[in-house]
C-alpha cells in the first residue's frame, strides 16, 4: 500500500503541484508517544508526504493547543492534522479533537467522521480499524458472512472496527460480536469466531484454547512488559498468546510488526486523500 501511495503522491505533485502535508502534534515527553510520532514522520518522508512537526512542552495549555489547531485548520499546506494521544491530564481530549476541521481529520476521530462511518457515508476512517480491514482483505480473508469477534470496545479501535465490519459493503458484510470486560465467558464467543480481533490492551487475553482451528487472529494490542535481558528493560507484546495460537490459526499477526505498520499506512492513505480532495477543490 505504501508503494501505491508513493506513486499517487508523485502523480499528484506532477499534475497539480500539491504536496500532501501532515501536521503532527505531540504534547509532552511520553516515550511511547514520541516513538509513534517519529515512526509516523519517517513513514511520511518515505512516500513524499511533508510532515510539519509540532512538539510542545508538557505544560502547554489547552488554549495554546486549540490556537495551534485553529492555525493549522487554516493553513493550505496542511491537509491532515494528527494529535498524538493521550494528551496530558490537564487538557480535555474531546475538546481538542472537536477543534480539528473534519476535512483535515485524518485520524477519523471527530464526531462528523465517526457519524459518517456509522451511517455508511464516505469518511476518513480511523487508521487502526481501517488498517485491520485492509490487512484482512489484502491477505485474501473473506469477510462476507464471516463471524468476527472483537475484544475491546474503545472509541479508537473496537467500536469503529465493529461498525466498519458490519457495513453492507465489500469491506464489511461480517457478523460482528463485540466483547468487553462485562462479557460473560469470553471464550464461548471467541471459540465461535472465524476471525478473532484482540484489542484489549492486556497480554494473554486470548489463549490457544479460546480459538478454533483455522481461525484468523488479529492482534491489535501493544503492551510493554518487563524484559531484563533487553537494553531498555522492556519488550512489546500483543494481547494474544502468539506462539501457541500460530499452530492453530490460518493467519495471525505478530506484535510488533502487524497492525502497527498498517495503522501508519492508513494515516498516510487518509493524508494523501485529503490532499487530492484539496487539489480538486482548488480547480
Ligand atoms: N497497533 C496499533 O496501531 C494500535 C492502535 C491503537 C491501540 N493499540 C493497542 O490496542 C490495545 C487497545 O487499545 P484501546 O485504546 O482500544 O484500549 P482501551 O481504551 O483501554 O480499551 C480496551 C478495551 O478492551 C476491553 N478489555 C480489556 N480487558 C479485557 C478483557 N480481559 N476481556 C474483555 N475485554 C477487555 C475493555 O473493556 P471495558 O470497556 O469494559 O473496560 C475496553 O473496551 C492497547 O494495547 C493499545 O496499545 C494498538
Amino acid at each position: 500500500m505504501r508503494i501505491e501511495l508513493a506513486a499517487k503522491v508523485a502523480k499528484l505533485k506532477a499534475n497539480t503541484g500539491v504536496v500532501p502535508g501532515l501536521a503532527v502534534i505531540l504534547v509532552g515527553e511520553d516515550p511511547a508517544s514520541k516513538s509513534y510520532v517519529t515512526a509516523k514522520e519517517k513513514a511520511c518522508a518515505e512516500i513524499g508526504v511533508t510532515s510539519f512537526d509540532n512538539r510542545l512542552p508538557e505544560n502547554t495549555t489547552e488554549e495554546e493547543l486549540l490556537a495551534l489547531i485553529h492555525k493549522l485548520n487554516q493553513d493550505p499546506a496542511v491537509h491532515g492534522i494528527l494529535v498524538q494521544l493521550p494528551l496530558p491530564k490537564h487538557i480535555d481530549e474531546d475538546r481538542v479533537i472537536m477543534a480539528i476541521a473534519p476535512e483535515k481529520d485524518v485520524d477519523g476521530f471527530t464526531p462528523v467522521n465517526v457519524g459518517k462511518l456509522v451511517i455508511g457515508q464516505k469518511a476518513y476512517l480511523p487508521c487502526t480499524p481501517h488498517g485491520v480491514v485492509q490487512l484482512l482483505l489484502r491477505s485474501g480473508v473473506k469477510l462476507d458472512g464471516a463471524h468476527v469477534v472483537i475484544v475491546g470496545r474503545s472509541n479508537i479501535v473496537g467500536k469503529p472496527l465493529a461498525n466498519l465490519l458490519l457495513q453492507k459493503a465489500p469491506t464489511g458484510n461480517a457478523t460482528v460480536t463485540l466483547c468487553h470486560t462485562r462479557t460473560r465467558d469470553l471464550a464461548t464467543f471467541t471459540r465461535q469466531a472465524d476471525i478473532v480481533i484482540a484489542a484489549a490492551g492486556r497480554p494473554g487475553t486470548i489463549t490457544a484454547d479460546m480459538v478454533k482451528d483455522g481461525a484468523v487472529v488479529i492482534d491489535v494490542g501493544v503492551n510493554r512488559v518487563p524484559a531484563p535481558e533487553k537494553p531498555n528493560g522492556y519488550k512489546l507484546v500483543g494481547d494474544v498468546d502468539f506462539d501457541a495460537i500460530k499452530e492453530k490459526a490460518s493467519f495471525i499477526t505478530p506484535v510488533p510488526g502487524g497492525v502497527g505498520p498498517m495503522t501508519i499506512t492508513m494515516l498516510l492513505f487518509n493524508t494523501v486523500e485529503a490532499a487530492e480532495i484539496a487539489a480538486e477543490n482548488r480547480k
